[in-house]
C-alpha cells in the first residue's frame, strides 16, 4: 500500500471516527448501558472498509464531504450492527470481534439486540435528518437502497441463508447468492451511496460503478473466507477457524484456498475493468480494492 493512499485511508478513518462518536449517544443519557454498548460496537474499532469505498466513489464523483461522511456513517451503523448480532449464540456464537469481547460477552444477550436494533435505526435516522442529494426525490431513492441492501432481500436475508446453509454442501451459484446478499449488499449500497451524493455521474457510470461495487462485494467475503483459514485469532481480532468448527459452507471449504484466492484475483480484474472508462478519477476506488484483495485481516 502506498504511503499516499494509507494517509488517506488515515484521515478518512478518523472522520468517520469523529462524527460516528458525536452522533452515537452520550453514555449519561438513559439507558446508560445500551448508550455503552452502542458506543462499544462501533467506535475505535474495524478497518471501516465501507467509509472508504464511500469516500473513493464520493471523490469520483466528486461530491461534497459533508454529505459522503453521512452515508459513510449510516452504512458503517448497519454493518458494525450486523457485527453484533452476527456473533451472538443464537448466529455464529463468537465471543471476539475486533480484538475485543463481544458486545453479548461485554454486555449482555439482551442489550446485544437492542443494541444492534438501535445501531439500524440511528443509520436510517442520519439519512433523513442530513442533505444528501440536491433533490428529495433522489434523497428518498437513496434511503430506499440501504434499506434493500439491509434487509430480508440484502444484508438480513443472506445471514438467513447462512443460517441454513450449516452443515450443507452449497453449489457455487447458491455460495454466491449468500455471499452476495450477506457481506456484498452492503458494500454495493456504501459505493453507490457515496457516488449518489453529487449527481455528477451519468446512467452509463453508474451502471459501470454498480459493477465494480458487485465484484468487491463477492470479493470482499472471498477473502473473509480465505482469512478465516489462513490467519491466527491474534491479527484477525475475531477468532479464526470459524467457519470450519461451525461447519459453514465457504469459498475455502467448496474450492479449496488457492482457488478462492484465485477467484478473489479474478473479481479484481473484473472490477478494475468496471472503471476502466473513469480513467485516474477512479484511482482511490482501484486502491481500495487492492486493499480489500491483499488485506491481512
Ligand atoms: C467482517 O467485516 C464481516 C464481513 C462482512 C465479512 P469487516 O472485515 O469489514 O469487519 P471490520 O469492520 O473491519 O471489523
Ligand atoms: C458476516 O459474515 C456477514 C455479516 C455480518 C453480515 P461472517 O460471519 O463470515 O463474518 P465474520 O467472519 O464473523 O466477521
Ligand atoms: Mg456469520
Ligand atoms: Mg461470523
Ligand atoms: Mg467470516
Amino acid at each position: 500500500m502506498s504511503a499516499d493512499f494509507q494517509n488517506w485511508a488515515i484521515q478518512c478513518q478518523a472522520g468517520i471516527e469523529t462524527f460516528l462518536d458525536a452522533r452515537l449517544p452520550p453514555t449519561d443519557r438513559v439507558p446508560i448501558r445500551l448508550h455503552q454498548a452502542m458506543r462499544y460496537a462501533v467506535l475505535g474499532g474495524g478497518k471501516r472498509v465501507r467509509p472508504l469505498l464511500s469516500f473513493a466513489a464520493g471523490e469520483l464523483a466528486d461530491a461534497d464531504t459533508r454529505r459522503v461522511t453521512v452515508v459513510a456513517a449510516a452504512v458503517e451503523l448497519i454493518h458494525a450492527y450486523s457485527l453484533v448480532h452476527d456473533d451472538l449464540p443464537c448466529m455464529d456464537d463468537d465471543i471476539l470481534r475486533r480484538g475485543k469481547p463481544t458486545c453479548h460477552i461485554e454486555f449482555d444477550e439482551a442489550t446485544a439486540l437492542l443494541t444492534g436494533d438501535s445501531l439500524q435505526t440511528l443509520a436510517f435516522e442520519l439519512l433523513a435528518e442530513n442533505q444528501l442529494a440536491d433533490s428529495a426525490d433522489t434523497q428518498l431513492a437513496m434511503i430506499a437502497q440501504l434499506t434493500l441492501a439491509s434487509g430480508s432481500r440484502g444484508m438480513a436475508g443472506g445471514q438467513a441463508f447462512d443460517l441454513d446453509s450449516v452443515g450443507k454442501t452449497l453449489t457455487l451459484p447458491e455460495l454466491e447468492f449468500m455471499h452476495i446478499h450477506k457481506t456484498g449488499a452492503l458494500i454495493r449500497a456504501a459505493v453507490m451511496l457515496g457516488a449518489r451524493c453529487s449527481d455528477r455521474l451519468n446512467k452509463i457510470q453508474l451502471n459501470q460503478l454498480d459493477h465494480f461495487s458487485k465484484c468487491i462485494g463477492l470479493a470482499f467475503q472471498v477473502v473473509d473466507d480465505v482469512l478465516d483459514t489462513e490467519a491466527t485469532t491474534a491479527t484477525l481480532g475475531k477468532t479464526a477457524g470459524k467457519d470450519a468448527e461451525n461447519n459453514k459452507p465457504t469459498y475455502v471449504s467448496i474450492l479449496g484456498i488457492s482457488q478462492a484466492r484465485d477467484l478473489a484475483k479474478k473479481l479484481q480484474h473484473d472490477a478494475d475493468q468496471a472503471l476502466a472508462d473513469f480513467g485516474e478519477s477512479a484511482c482511490r476506488l482501484r486502491q481500495v480494492t487492492e486493499f480489500i484483495i491483499k488485506r491481512k485481516f
